[in-house]
């Protein structure tokens, strides 16, 4: 579904990512894992093209994003839910998952999706009249989630959903992914939170330092010795 060849990007003359390439197939859910600073937000942010593509190519079904701008991004079925979340907080849940829905297509099934989201998060339906900024960090994690879905994108881009969230939450906010993927979406993740969004993906890569480490099945990648002893500490 989503290709990226040898990617280059940054901000400037810093460069933040070297050659990197991966592959999210349909139906797949992929983790991009790595430490604070390695370059998992500045992946995200160049398959959306929020920073330029310096080199290399992107493709999504065929087609390539290498000239496309981000406002069309959408339009190609890519749904990003940035870093921190980024709501509106003194607009209600509502208004936030209007917010996701603003392209033409969009629109015009925006009663659908909005009692799609409602169905698939309940806690939002009860909650829809409520100020964004007033709700807990992790139902603020659904309603960013479902603003992603409001466009009816094919592939969800998660940037570190768990990022900031107690323990307890961090374990609900894996498990709406999980039941992300059961509804048919593709999702690419970014995330520190390794050992535990490796229950949740089938593949992830390992990102340091802008570029790929290591990739490979989950489940290899959690019993991997170098990935155990630098990034879970066991
Ligand atoms: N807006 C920016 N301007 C300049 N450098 C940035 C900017 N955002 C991120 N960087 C740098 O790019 C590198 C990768 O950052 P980022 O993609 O945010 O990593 P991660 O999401 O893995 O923590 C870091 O060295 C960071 O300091
Ligand atoms: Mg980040």
């Amino acid at each position: 579904m989503l290709t990226l060849e040898n990617v280059s990007a940054g901000y400037g003359t810093f460069q933040a990512l070297f050659g990197v390439s991966l592959e999210v197939r349909a139906g797949e859910a992929v983790a991009v894992i790595g430490p604070n600073g390695a370059g998992k937000t500045s992946l995200l942010r160049v398959i959306s093209k929020v920073i330029p593509l310096n080199g290399g190519h992107i493709a999504m079904e065929g087609q390539s994003l290498d000239s496309v701008p981000a406002h069309r991004v959408i339009e190609l079925g890519i749904a990003h839910v940035p870093e921190h979340r980024r709501l509106f907080p003194r607009l209600t849940v509502e208004e936030n998952l209007r917010m996701g829905a603003f392209i033409n297509g969009a629109r015009s099934r925006f009663d659908e999706r909005l009692a799609f989201v409602y169905e698939l998060f309940p806690r939002m339906k009860e909650r829809r009249h409520q100020l964004a900024g007033t709700m807990s960090g992790g139902e603020q994690q659904m309603c960013a989630i479902g603003r992603g879905l409001m466009s009816g994108p094919k592939l969800l881009l998660l940037d570190e959903p768990s990022a900031g969230l107690a323990p307890v939450i961090v374990q609900q906010v894996f498990d709406l992914v999980r039941r992300i993927r059961q509804e048919g979406y593709t999702v690419l993740i970014v995330e520190q939170n390794i050992q535990q969004v490796l229950k949740v993906v089938d593949r992830a890569y390992l990102l340091e330092v802008g570029r790929i480490k290591m990739s490979g099945a989950s489940q290899e990648l959690l019993e991997n010795d170098e990935v155990r002893r630098a990034y879970i500490g066991l």
